[in-house]
């Protein structure tokens, strides 16, 4: 009696909750498609080596993102405190010139936490590690793909 009971609900458990979920191979757990066991050599991609004005601007997806660094930036790393050579080209008055450097825009002088309505004098502390936003064109193949359209 007991075990026909015991028999019933283990069916009536299988019947609700379905057959156990199958289990994940190791290898589709990361982004590297491999073994978590194995360290894979990243494939290797070259940086951008090109001087700055040299190559046409890429597109830009939309004005609110950080434009890319169209041009090699070695020659800039790192930025410090007493050295910043981004500054040294782009901290220009504008208006913007052809194959010049485009000047940096007034949001960047707008201090958002302290004084959010004013542009200020100086480039907001914030917006000092330009790399931290706008990043290098680079041929590195990506992890993930995007299907974002603007
Ligand atoms: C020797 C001068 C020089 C230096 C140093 C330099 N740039 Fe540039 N930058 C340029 C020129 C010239 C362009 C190209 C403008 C064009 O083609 O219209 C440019 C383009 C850009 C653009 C694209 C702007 C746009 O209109 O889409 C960004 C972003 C940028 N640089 C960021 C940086 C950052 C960040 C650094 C420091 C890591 C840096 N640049 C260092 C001269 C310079
Ligand atoms: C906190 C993120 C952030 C940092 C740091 C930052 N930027 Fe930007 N930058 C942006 C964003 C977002 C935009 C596009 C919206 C805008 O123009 O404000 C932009 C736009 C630009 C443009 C294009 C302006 C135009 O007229 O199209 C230039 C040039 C630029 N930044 C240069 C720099 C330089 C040089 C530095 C370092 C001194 C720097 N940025 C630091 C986020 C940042």
């Amino acid at each position: 009696m007991h075990r026909a009971v015991l028999l019933l609900s283990l069916c009536a458990t299988v019947l609700v909750a379905g057959p156990p979920p199958k289990p994940i191979h190791d290898s589709s757990l990361g982004l590297s498609h491999t073994s978590v066991f194995e360290i894979p050599a990243p494939p290797l991609h070259q940086d951008e080596g090109s001087a700055p004005g040299e190559k046409p601007l890429p597109k830009r997806i939309n004005r609110e993102t950080p434009p890319i660094i169209p041009h090699g930036l070695s020659d800039c790393l790192p930025i410090t405190r007493s050295s910043n050579l981004c500054m040294d080209c782009h901290a220009v008055p504008g208006p913007k010139r052809k194959g010049e450097a485009t000047p940096i825009p007034g949001s960047h002088f707008v201090d958002l936490r302290r004084a959010p309505h004013a542009k200020g004098k100086q480039l907001a502390g914030s917006r000092y590690v330009c790399i931290s936003c706008h990043v290098s064109r680079t041929d590195a193949r990506l992890l993930v793909g995007s299907t974002y359209r603007p």
